[in-house]
């Protein structure tokens, strides 16, 4: 069945593996077979203040990442969030029907509130709103993310189910995530606990040179080794398993597996092993953005034509809505 396919990633620093194996790597095998809206959400990336001399430079990197990894502008459209206007509308109007309780016991929110209580805007609460408008503008059937944006999904398909219980409709689909191979997915950091993230400072980045990635790599948190056979894994070392589950091959995690478990592993043979596979990925990738992050021209004709025909789709959805909720012309 041909589904209607949205996701964006945020314009905040450059993309990580956690961005990649949750969501880019999705975008790319989903593009050919269903209709995709792929997007950078340069508005979501305005909670946190970022420098106006950097907005643009961040959305741009961003782009250039997106085509590196593989994105056809032919097959999906690929814009800019901010290009496409109808969004700003549709999340006022659905805001008009979001909580402030629901939104205040958002886990994201409440982990803002936590790590940056000196700037506790109203963006940043209604973030949710913003995305639910991004996914209903396109009535997205599919939302490729990862694990981490499980309960922002689910509050988009209340609130699409809100809107087409309030007024009698069923105007908006509820929109599943979407991984392949099923379960979504959570790529851990290298620090030894919580998810690979842009404000963790703990990422791989796509961008990353050889030298500096297997770095990192070495460097990442361990433990002092299993002590019995078959012994539980420390989370540190989960991550790592979990990390070259995604990326290796099978037979060279069993191989790592069957090394912990009769307590031989070298845990600096298995990073260097994790090294050398996350680099058959990421350096390829890292050749073309650095190829194409100067193509100004290129980058312009594929965000001009991505905006058309994400706006077509928008404009009539919004067409829609306010005819469903009551507006009408003179
Ligand atoms: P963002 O920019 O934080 O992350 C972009 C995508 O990468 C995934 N991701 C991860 N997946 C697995 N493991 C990780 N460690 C990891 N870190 C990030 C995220 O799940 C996401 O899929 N709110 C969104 C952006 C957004 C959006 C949307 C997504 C705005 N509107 C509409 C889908 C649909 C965000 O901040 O993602």
């Amino acid at each position: 069945m041909r589904e209607i396919v949205v996701s964006g990633i945020r314009s905040t620093g450059n993309l990580h593996l956690g961005n990649y194996y949750g969501a880019l790597r999705n975008f790319v095998k989903m593009q050919h077979e269903h209709d995709c809206y792929f997007f950078i959400a340069d508005l979501h990336s305005l909670t946190t203040h970022p420098d106006p001399k950097m907005l643009h430079t961040n959305v741009k990197s961003i782009l250039a990442e997106y085509l590196a990894a593989g994105l056809d502008p032919e097959a999906c459209a690929l814009f800019v969030q901010s290009d496409v206007p109808e969004v700003a509308e549709l999340y006022l109007l659905l805001n008009m029907h979001v909580y402030i309780g629901e939104l205040e016991r958002t886990v994201s929110f409440k982990e803002k509130v936590r790590k940056q209580p000196e700037n506790v805007n109203a963006g940043l609460l209604t973030y949710p709103t913003l995305m639910a408008a991004d996914i209903l503008l396109h009535r997205a059937t599919k939302v490729p993310v990862g694990k981490d944006q499980e309960q922002h999904l689910e509050m988009t398909r209340r609130f699409a189910r809100r809107f087409n219980t309030i007024y009698g409709t069923e105007f908006f689909p509820e929109p599943a995530s979407y991984n392949f191979g099923a379960e979504s997915i959570k790529i851990p950091g290298l620090d030894g606990s919580g998810k690979m993230g842009k404000s963790e400072g703990n990422c791989i980045y796509l961008l990353d040179d050889e030298k500096t990635l297997r770095k990192k790599v070495m460097r990442a948190v361990t433990d002092e080794g299993p002590k019995t056979p078959n012994a539980p894994k420390s989370e540190p070392v989960e991550n790592l398993f979990t990390i070259m589950r995604i990326v290796s091959e099978p037979d060279t995690t069993a191989y790592f597996e069957e090394k912990y478990n009769t307590c031989e592993i070298r845990y600096g043979d298995m990073k260097k092993q994790l090294a050398d596979d996350i680099l058959k990925v990421t350096l390829p990738i890292r050749e073309r953005i650095l190829e194409i992050q100067n193509n100004d021209e290129y980058m312009r004709k594929v965000v001009a034509q991505g905006a058309e025909k994400a706006r077509e789709s928008a404009a009539k959805t919004l067409k829609e809505v306010k005819k469903i909720m009551g507006f009408r012309s003179f």
